[in-house]
């Protein structure tokens, strides 16, 4: 008779600290004890940065999404029926970005067009914007739906954006202690928590959106292009298509960077208007992901120009509570920050951005920190743009003007006015499929 193996966690720290291979066995273990409170949460931050400076291979990284995973609740929306047939669901996962609000209006443009969308959503990372802090700018709206809600508004309204704590409850976990120990920029630690999330959440197919630059995790093409390969992999392994886009990351999307300032552009981009960039991302994402649900009848950029996306958002908020007739909060101080020459805007860095509106209060710097809804900074000029002496560059909004010299200086040397424009890149920079 063979005992069941045990363990402890200063032995699994060594023997990653030391660039040893964790034992699948070992990987069970401590996300099962980590997830019920028996491992420390400093043991277990002291794991997760010995494997943000060790790595882990792609068998490491499937074990330990699977134990994640099989830490929670899988949902399965097989069963659901529209008009008679199965209904198609689909999901985009975002690897985090500054200005990134596309889930918003993304979720409304496929529900209008016919797949429905099972959205697990994350809190802020890091300098990065998370969906659920968005959202809940808004007066009412509720993130916690259970499963069987979840499965009764993709009937009514065909999509719904839920807190992901109950599926995958170790990454909620892991998640929040990456965010406060420097241990994001992990590719295995990414990979498996966004896919322990989007295999538990029962979408039928998955689009991701592998941001790349300065305001991304990943800061160069190549590392997106492995962390991509190894979320594809992942997917595909657990039985969902899995494609993905590698977006630009370098610049803010749109205009508007902080939680409700977001959810203000993600809606003009609903009413038909908005940034360019923010539109064509959306548009690009949502026709990847009811190619890969197999529903592409209908064109999505039309559902923004005829209403029908806005009416999806309008009714998957009221599903959740929200009151979009109640002002988005807004901080009570401003602060301008104008140009000192006139020019071109050749250069706004989306770290910068990204780190400024964490400064004014939009991000955490401490477990369960409550955001400040209001903070965050407007984009007024992007980079092309003209702008003359002492026009106004960035507006920033905070209830805490405490907080302006630290955003003020995460901001110098962030953004740039010189005689010509430079270069634009495209904003798609690769698709990737099985
Ligand atoms: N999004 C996630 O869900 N997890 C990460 O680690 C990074 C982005």
């Amino acid at each position: 008779m063979s005992a069941a193996p045990s363990f402890d966690a200063p032995t699994v720290i060594g023997l990653k600290r030391d660039g040893g291979r964790l034992p699948d066995a070992a990987i069970d273990w401590v996300i099962e004890a980590y997830t019920a409170g028996q491992v420390a949460e400093a043991q277990m931050s002291a794991l997760l940065m010995a494997i943000f400076l060790r790595g882990m291979d792609a068998a490491e990284t499937a074990r330990w999404t699977a134990a994640m995973i099989a830490s929670g609740e899988r949902l399965d929306f097989g069963g659901l029926a529209r008009g008679g047939r199965p209904l198609a669901t689909v999901d985009k996962h975002s690897t985090g970005g500054v200005g990134d609000k596309i889930t918003l209006p993304l979720v409304a443009v496929v529900a209008a067009c016919g797949a429905a969308v099972p959205q697990a959503s994350g809190r802020g990372l890091g300098h990065t914007g998370g969906t659920l802090d968005k959202l809940e700018s808004i007066a009412g709206f509720d993130a916690a739906l259970t499963g069987a809600q979840v499965a009764e508004q993709l009937q009514s309204v065909g999509a719904a954006i839920f807190a992901a704590g109950h599926l995958a409850p170790a990454d909620a976990k892991l998640y929040a202690l990456r965010d406060v120990t420097a241990t994001v920029e992990s590719l295995p630690l990414i990979a498996s928590s966004v896919m322990s999330k989007k295999l538990a959440e029962g979408a039928g197919a998955l689009v991701l959106d592998v941001k790349v630059g300065s305001g991304a995790f990943m800061k160069s093409r190549r590392q997106a292009g492995e962390l991509a390969r190894m979320m594809i992999e992942l997917g595909g392994a657990h039985g969902v298509p899995t494609t993905a886009l590698l977006t630009e990351m370098s610049t803010p999307l749109g205009a508007a960077v902080g939680n409700a300032l977001e959810v203000g552009e993600a809606l003009d981009v609903l009413a038909g208007g908005g940034p360019p960039d923010v539109v064509a991302l959306t548009v690009a994402l949502a026709a990847e992901m009811l190619a890969v649900a197999g529903v592409d009848r209908i064109d999505p950029a039309q559902t923004l120009a005829d209403g029908t996306a806005m009416d999806r958002f309008r009714a998957l908020i009221a599903a959740q509570g929200g009151d979009l007739g109640a002002a988005l909060p807004v901080g009570r101080a401003c602060e301008t920050v104008t140009a000192p020459r006139g020019g071109v805007v050749t250069r706004v860095d989306a770290l910068a951005v990204g780190r400024a509106v964490w400064r004014l209060g939009a991000g955490r710097s401490g477990p369960g920190q409550q955001v400040q809804h209001g903070a965050g900074l407007v984009v007024h000029r992007r980079p092309g743009d003209p702008v003359a002496a002492g026009e106004p560059v960035f507006s920033l909004y905070t209830d805490t003007p405490e907080r302006y010299p630290a955003a003020m200086a995460e901001l110098e040397g962030g953004w740039q006015v010189g005689d010509a424009p430079a270069p634009a890149g495209p904003l798609i920079l690769d698709r990737m499929a099985p």
